[in-house]
């Protein structure tokens, strides 16, 4: 049934539930997807150090929440980690650039929860090249208590608009050692423009597009049963999916209401940022790329003990064909020559937000 664009936008404004006679607030409350959210919970709870450690880590940001991670807990003190092969971005990120970065998250974000038991983690990566594990990770007993664990279970990739506001003096220092700050009204609103042509690219290249659209997960059922991916809905879509009232073809048919709607509210949300972080590298070898990953967690873990919400914008530093001139521009504008610009970010005063659904580390463990 096609519905026209007003009678969607009122129906995803609250109209719909109210009018069908349903309890919104009891309906709200019961679309929660409890479970594929129990990590966040569950977070700290292992008497083994290892566990523990990785508890937190499988909360790190990652590449479309594709949790691309495996681990194999050897002897007493080691964990070996691996990058999945069947979890990959192979139009977006066809060198597994993204993905490596979202590793390096989980092995800072791994270090950083063990110095909360006394632990410190000693890496040796890619001990057998690009196609063995990622990092043999051995746990000893001397670490002092890094202060940024203390921000792991409130941090998040905040996908909303934020605050016009300047960024006071004080928090943009305290960041300066994390990242490239980017607050120049110039530059600034040249990122806006580059970030939202690259959205559109992104979506107007249908194997890019179906790339997304195959991780979607639309409301609670989805969501628990494959806590990854791109998790989309909320309790009034969901409602309009399950009656039938808006296909799920139509969040892949780039001329239809929803899609419209959809773009007009992401174009407002890249558009209300008064900052962005950058991490750029001199080389874009694996280990830098680990590197970087590193750099954006502390930074991301910083931003919120400050306050500030972070939201990486990567479409235009993808490397397919179609992005290819937005890939130039945005080295143009925040690289030296020769380097990479590996994390370009939103930064700003922004709402706080629900955590993304993660899988149990049990899910994620080779061996017990
Ligand atoms: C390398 C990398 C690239 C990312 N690119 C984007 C992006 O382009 N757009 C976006 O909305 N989120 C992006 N993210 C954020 C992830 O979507 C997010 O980390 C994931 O959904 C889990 O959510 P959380 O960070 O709030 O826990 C990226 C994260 C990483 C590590």
């Amino acid at each position: 049934m096609a519905i026209s664009r007003r009678k969607t936008l009122a129906m995803l404004g609250g109209g719909f539930i109210a009018a069908a006679g349903i309890g919104a607030t009891t309906f709200v409350t019961t679309r929660r997807p409890t479970k594929a959210l129990l990590p966040w919970q569950n977070a700290g709870n292992y008497d083994d150090p290892r566990k523990n450690a990785l508890s937190y880590a499988i909360l790190a940001p990652n590449p479309h929440n594709l949790q691309p991670w495996m681990v194999d807990l050897t002897g007493t003190d080691t964990v070996v980690l691996y990058r999945d092969p069947e979890r990959n971005l192979p139009h977006t990120d066809p060198f597994s650039r993204q993905i490596t970065i979202g590793l390096g998250c989980f092995l800072e974000q791994m270090k950083i929860a063990a110095t909360q038991t006394g632990h410190e983690v000693g890496l040796e990566l890619f001990p057998a090249g690009d196609s063995g594990p990622v990092a043999i990770a051995r746990f000893s007993t001397s670490a002092t208590p890094d202060p940024l664990a203390a921000h792991i279970l409130e941090r998040r990739s905040c996908k909303e608009p934020y605050q016009m506001t300047a960024i006071d003096a004080s928090r943009l220092s305290a960041l300066e050692p994390y990242a490239k700050l980017v607050t120049e009204s110039n530059l600034v609103e040249n990122l806006h423009s580059l970030t939202w042509e690259a959205f559109q690219i992104e979506m107007a290249t249908p194997r890019t597009l179906q790339e997304s659209a195959e991780l979607m997960r639309i409301g609670k059922q989805e969501i628990n049963a494959s806590p990854d991916g791109i998790d989309i809905g909320g309790p009034m879509l969901e409602t309009l999916m399950i009656l039938g009232i808006l296909p799920r073809e139509a969040l892949m048919d780039p001329d239809s209401e929803a899609t419209q709607s959809f773009l007009s509210s992401y174009k407002n949300m890249l558009m209300s940022t008064p900052a962005y972080a950058v991490i750029t590298s001199a080389k874009n070898d694996r280990l830098s790329q680990v590197a970087a990953g590193a750099s954006w967690l502390r930074l991301n873990l910083k931003t919120t003990e400050l306050g500030l919400a972070l939201h990486p914008v990567s479409q235009a530093l993808q490397e397919y064909d179609e992005m290819a001139k937005l890939y130039d521009r945005s080295h143009e504008l925040l690289a030296q020559d020769g380097e990479t610009v590996q994390m370009l970010g939103r930064l700003g005063y922004g709402p706080l937000t629900k955590p993304a659904p993660r899988w149990p580390l049990e899910a994620k463990l080779l061996n017990g």
